[in-house]
């Protein structure tokens, strides 16, 4: 199997740059014994928020409290969102989290928080996390997707085990989507007036802004200590506070701004009354490619650490001044040395060494990977490096199952990104102007 990728892509010139509209609800789904919440009957209600999944064309949903009523969700929304997470159970087995979405992903993990309380309510009875997904919305544009449901309640303890879950998403960001675009969004179960949350997280340490503040509010964040600006149910003031809340930042290669931010309460009325006891919020992004870092697509499996040189490659013009590949079997470890002098190596020790030095006025344009599997788990078994003067270097095996990247003209390879270990599971490349 070969498959050729060529990248930059060469796209006629949009009107308009490309949406990308997410919605997050806490659908309530807790059998109704367990929590009457919400109004009606919760098997009707459930099928009408699927409903009006479907009908709003969102891109991206993320739910939370998704657990009894879950199939009744899913059937309404019909064939709307093609790809969706599969449940991970009902109240006390599965954390409630779901996904319903326009693109597939590349890789997927539901987390588990290291800290919950009982203090007031049942937060440890059913195990409650986070997920991630690396969401692929068009060839080398990845959007990394966190889904959230924090601890609940309002005593110290639940308040410090809250903290601690938004503190931990916030550091997974830091390792896990390190260069990464990113949109989070889901039930915080905190308001930025309560005091002692860490709510402030992704905005103060990930570089990730909240479309509700800059658009909605003007950029006054709501301050600590002050009443909370809670909201009607349903509500039409748009400047009241929910615990549900959605924050982003771009990437160097991908341009995301949030363009609005909204209470889509109008949308989920029966009867007057909201179809889950939390109000549903929209945003609605538009992104671009960078002029200056693009990136392929991924190949191999996604396993290991994430690594991505976007977070430390240079702003100044730069180029590989040696490739180096390690590799016997399969490819070992991938690394640049770049004319700047920053060195980027990826993997492990293993293999054997093959660098190539490339002439001041020699790029690396192509690149050649193969994938296979190593306990049951794709890796990468082969790289080819070739340049614009017809020299090559390479690590590893061909197997039947590889893909040919070529920079387009003018471009260059210039770092990587992907998953790594031992060896390298998973591999992209980061292109760079000449
Ligand atoms: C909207 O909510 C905010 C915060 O609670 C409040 O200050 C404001 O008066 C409300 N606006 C209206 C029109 O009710
Ligand atoms: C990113 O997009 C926003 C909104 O379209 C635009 O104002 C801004 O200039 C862009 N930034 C870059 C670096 O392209
Ligand atoms: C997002 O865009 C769609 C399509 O234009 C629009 O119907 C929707 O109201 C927008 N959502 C928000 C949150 O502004």
């Amino acid at each position: 199997m070969r498959r050729t990728a060529l990248l930059p892509l060469l796209a006629p010139p949009l009107l308009a740059s490309p949406t990308l509209n997410v919605l997050s609800q806490n659908v309530a789904g807790l059998p109704a014994f367990l929590n009457p919440n919400g109004e009606g009957d919760k098997t009707a209600n459930s099928h009408e928020l699927g409903r009006r999944f479907a009908q709003y064309n969102y891109d991206v949903i993320h739910v939370q409290e998704d657990f009894n009523y879950h199939a009744a969700i899913y059937e309404s929304d019909g064939d709307a969102h093609p790809y969706r997470t599969a449940t991970s159970g009902g109240a006390g087995i599965g954390s409630g989290l779901n996904t319903l979405a326009r693109y597939p992903w590349v890789d997927f993990e539901r987390v588990k928080w290291e800290t919950c309380s009982e203090a007031s309510g049942a937060d440890c009875l059913t195990p409650k996390g986070y997920t991630r997904m690396r969401m692929r919305v068009e060839e080398g544009v990845y959007v990394d997707f966190y889904n959230l449901h924090a601890d609940a309640g309002s005593e110290e303890k639940d308040v410090a085990a809250r903290s601690a879950n938004l503190q931990q998403v916030a550091d997974a960001i830091g390792t896990d989507s390190v260069g990464n675009a990113v949109i989070v969004f889901g039930d915080t179960n905190a308001r930025y007036t309560s005091s002692g949350e860490s709510v402030r997280a992704f905005t103060q340490e990930q570089g990730m802004k909240d479309p509700w503040v800059d658009l909605v509010l003007g950029g006054e964040e709501p301050v600590q200590g002050t009443p909370a600006r809670k909201c009607d149910s349903p509500t039409k003031n748009q400047t009241c506070e929910v615990v549900d809340k959605i924050f982003y930042r771009g990437s160097r290669t991908i341009n995301l701004s949030a363009t609005s931010w909204r209470y889509e309460d109008d949308r989920y009325l029966q009867d007057g009354k909201l179809l889950s006891d939390h109000n549903p919020i929209a945003a609605n992004f538009t992104w671009e490619r960078s002029e200056s870092l693009r990136q392929s697509d991924l190949f191999g499996g996604p396993h290991g650490s994430w690594f991505n040189d976007l977070a430390s490659l240079p702003t100044k013009a730069t180029k590989p001044a040696r490739i180096s590949l390690r590799g016997e079997e399969r490819v070992d470890s991938v690394g640049v040395t770049l004319s700047s002098g920053e060195r980027f190596t990826h993997g492990g020790s293993g293999g054997k060494l093959d660098e190539l030095q490339l002439e001041e006025d020699e790029f690396w344009t192509q690149a050649t990977l193969c994938q296979g599997k190593k306990n049951d788990h794709n890796r990468i078994f082969y790289l080819r490096a070739d340049t614009t003067a017809g020299r090559t270097v390479s690590a590893g095996e061909e197997t039947d199952d590889c893909q040919s990247f070529e920079a387009a003209e003018g471009w260059q390879i210039v770092g990587f990104f992907g998953q790594d270990g031992e060896e390298v599971d998973q591999l992209g490349f980061i292109y760079g102007l000449q």
